[in-house]
């Protein structure tokens, strides 16, 4: 990222050392579904950053101009894990244009995550964004120069994206947006930047339980769900809603209209589904428990007023949002209407969080 290959001169001295990043994963409000080469999204998505569900990853390197291959071990949790050694191996084999020294590395990767592997929660944009972060950390080292932080994230955002579009939006706290709208000036499709300046108070303590309704793997990978995007007869008119739900949630984001905030999260969250349901071939991640939590969760807001919302990802869990400042109303709404649809009575509370922090750098 420091330099392009072209005008790339590999540095001569051989380094070794540690490096580590904690990042966190990110639930998306207007959702990115559908994208085109190279991994750019078809529409801007904007999300929030969490706290508590994250990965950290560590680094052992070695670099030496004289080797000819990348060579890498990676373990997650302790084990080696077969399907995410390959996709990191791809993942950082592709790597070569941006990172000249990518193929001079001996990596020695372990990676863990902060919530249990099996409560349904992607793990893909907390893990590269880490990820990406270390091997940046790598670079500087080897090539001994510090670079300006701001700089930093926006590379590490674009490292990040090559290994999973909403990765790129795990490298900020806070509200982020990812991909060209005319309405922030710095914003781009090939990284994502920090909308922290740009959002009201009132979205600042927002808090977020997520309501585990099935914690197995999704029948159809967002991989494959981005790819029916393709063919799907409403993706032009589904891209074009996403534009202008993505110019009225940033409007709305400074402004700090609460009720406006929850119709356009929930309207760009049953899209998503929508665009699953119109592919071809159709198919549903919701579960029935998914459905009735989600009129659950209208009649409550009717009956009570309160400002409490929903998001879901590409799968059957639903990300409860509301104010901290009822979260004692919602917790025993929680307990008293919603705990009986989730597997094993389980959720998870996050909050909005800061972003990555660097654990290790030796
Ligand atoms: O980053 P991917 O390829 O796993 O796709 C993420 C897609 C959604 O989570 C459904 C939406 C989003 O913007 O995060």
């Amino acid at each position: 990222m420091l330099h392009q290959a072209g005008e790339y001169i590999l540095p001569t001295k051989k380094c070794k050392g540690t490096v580590g990043w904690r990042s966190p994963s990110n639930i998306a409000l207007i959702k990115y579904w559908g994208k085109r080469p190279p991994q750019l999204p078809m529409n801007p998505s904007v999300s929030f950053t969490l706290q508590n569900a994250f990965t950290e990853t560590v680094i052992t390197y070695q670099y030496d101009p004289k080797f000819e291959d990348l060579e890498m071990n990676y373990s997650f949790e302790g084990n080696q894990h077969n399907a995410f050694s390959g996709r990191i191996q791809n993942y950082l084999d592709g790597l070569i244009s941006y990172l000249p020294i990518i193929d001079k590395l001996k990596l020695k990767i372990t990676s863990k995550n902060s919530f249990p592997h099996s409560a349904g929660i992607a793990s893909s944009a907390s893990a590269f964004s880490s990820l990406a972060l270390c091997l940046l950390d790598i670079e500087k080292a080897i090539h001994g120069i510090t670079a300006h932080e701001d700089l930093i994230l926006q590379n590490a955002s674009f490292l990040a994206r090559l290994g999973s579009g909403s990765a790129c939006r795990s490298v900020y706290g806070g509200f982020v947006l990812w991909g060209h709208t005319p309405d922030v000036a710095n914003s781009s499709d090939e990284y994502a930047v920090d909308l922290s300046t740009q959002v009201h108070p009132t979205f600042k303590d927002l808090l977020d339980v997520i309501l585990i309704v099935d914690n197995r793997e999704k029948s159809v990978p967002s991989s494959a769900g981005h790819k029916l995007m393709e063919d799907n007869p409403y993706s032009e008119i589904r891209f074009e809603q996403a534009k202008k739900n993505t110019s009225k949630l940033l409007a709305v984001l400074k402004e700090g209209d609460i009720n406006e905030f929850i119709s356009i999260v929930e309207f760009e969250a049953l899209s998503l589904h929508a665009m699953m349901l119109t592919s071809f071939p159709g198919y549903f991640l919701m579960h029935p428990g998914s459905l009735e939590i989600i009129k659950r969760i209208r009649s409550y807001r009717n009956s009570t007023r309160l400002p409490v919302g929903f998001t879901l990802d590409a799968g059957p869990n639903i990300h409860l949002l509301f104010p901290r400042q009822y979260q004692q109303e919602v917790d025993e709404f929680i307990q008293s209407d919603l705990i009986g649809f989730c597997k094993d009575r389980r959720y998870i509370s996050d909050i909005i969080g800061n972003g990555p922090e660097r654990i290790y750098h030796g």
